[in-house]
């Protein structure tokens, strides 16, 4: 109760944090408040692993709203209008803890230490071969059992010009089955101009393969009443990596042309879904090659009028349909979630680069910096 009290006088002492001393978010996160000022609030929003669990609501001048939890890194929601003004979220997400710790399907996680999949669960470097659990069929996915998409993230804040969060995980040697303490920082900022920045940066100890990214899942009508194989969809990429039938990459580099995978000019999502057997979730090799920040992908939607520009400084790009989605899950709303119903835009190294010696390398070594960035921005049009 102490702990309590004393958080509230900091808070309210604290010029850009306005809310907070409730057991939950307070406002649903399918709509904004009208009356939130340009910063960036924190809410208590439960425990686990004996530390404490927040939800920070960082709104720009537009009163646009994106709120992340330091569970997981997670981005519970991004509210802004629709071409009517209609405000909603075009991201699946929970109002509350309990429903991430019934372990979603990574709805808007920060995914670490590898991000997608490592063939058979395993990798060889430095002459040491290393063994992780096999949690998806044979192979190990999105890092594990306890990834860092289920780790209480250590947070600060800041509101200068734009309202930013920064999360600090140190994931250690051996932890999930991974080589060198690790030490991550993910900045995120929502701009006055609707970008929504997550920039990455990571130690280590010992030579570890490292591969972050956000598992958020889109919908841009906001509504998952509607399936997204209407939206449009256009990625810089000529090439993709095909998967075998566990969904590993066999490590070739293939042309989309003249393949379903061909997004080189915007092309609704579902007129050739079909013939991709269980949907879309493959890793688009991005034309940009990685290393700067530049567009990976356009994703439309004519209904909302909404547009999300995705620019990353990484190589890839996992292109998922949400085909696992199965409506046994519910949104925000409370409606259920059903295949294809969100999407998500991956950005990435490819998957399995551990095993894949001629895919760009995923190896972070001491003394080096891992440094990404990833930007979503969010335009509405008419
Ligand atoms: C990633 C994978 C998918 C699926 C989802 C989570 O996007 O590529 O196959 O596992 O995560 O359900």
């Amino acid at each position: 109760m102490k702990r309590l009290m004393l958080y509230c006088v900091l808070i309210f002492t604290t010029p850009f944090v306005i809310t907070g001393c409730g057991n939950n978010a307070g406002n649903t996160t399918t709509t904004a408040d009208s009356t939130a000022k340009k910063g960036i609030t924190k809410a208590a929003w439960g425990n686990y692993d004996g530390k404490e669990v927040f939800l920070f609501t960082l709104t720009n001048a537009k009163g646009n709203q994106v709120k992340i939890s330091n569970y997981g890194g997670t981005v519970t929601s991004w509210v802004a209008p629709d071409k009517s003004g209609a405000k909603n979220s075009i991201v699946l997400g929970y109002d509350s803890l309990s429903g991430y710790l019934a372990h979603p399907p990574y709805f808007g996680a920060t995914v670490g230490r590898y991000g997608n999949r490592i063939g058979n669960a395993q990798f060889t470097l430095e002459g040491k071969t290393y063994k992780l659990a096999a949690n998806n069929g044979k192979n190990s996915l999105h890092g594990g059992l306890k990834g860092f998409d289920k780790q209480v993230w250590d947070a600060s804040t800041a509101s200068d010009s734009i309202p930013s969060l920064t999360l600090k995980y140190t994931s250690k040697d051996g932890e999930e089955g991974f080589p060198g303490n690790l030490s991550v920082t993910v900045q995120y900022t929502l701009s006055d101009d609707d970008e929504l920045k997550l920039e990455y940066s990571a130690t280590t100890d010992k030579a570890t393969p490292i591969n972050l990214t956000n598992h958020s899942y889109f919908n841009l009508t906001g509504d998952v009443s509607n399936t997204i194989l209407n939206h449009k969809l256009q990625i810089n990429a000529d090439n993709y990596t095909p998967v075998d039938t566990s969904l590993i990459t066999t490590g070739v580099i293939a042309p989309v042309k003249g393949t379903p995978f061909d997004f080189t000019t915007p092309t609704a999502i579902g007129t050739r879904i079909d013939l991709v057997k269980g949907g879309y979730d493959h890793n688009f090799v991005l034309n940009s090659k990685g290393g700067t920040l530049q567009q990976a992908a356009t994703l439309t939607d004519s209904v909302s009028g909404r547009k999300l520009e995705v620019f990353t400084t990484e190589p890839g790009l996992q292109f998922y349909t949400g085909n696992f989605l199965d409506g046994s899950l519910t949104n925000h709303d409370g409606k259920a979630i059903k295949q294809h119903t969100a999407l998500c835009m991956e950005t990435q190294h490819f998957p399995d680069s551990p095993n894949k010696p001629q895919f760009p390398s995923c190896i972070l070594k001491p003394g080096e910096t891992y440094h990404t960035v990833t930007v979503y921005k969010l335009s509405v049009g008419q």
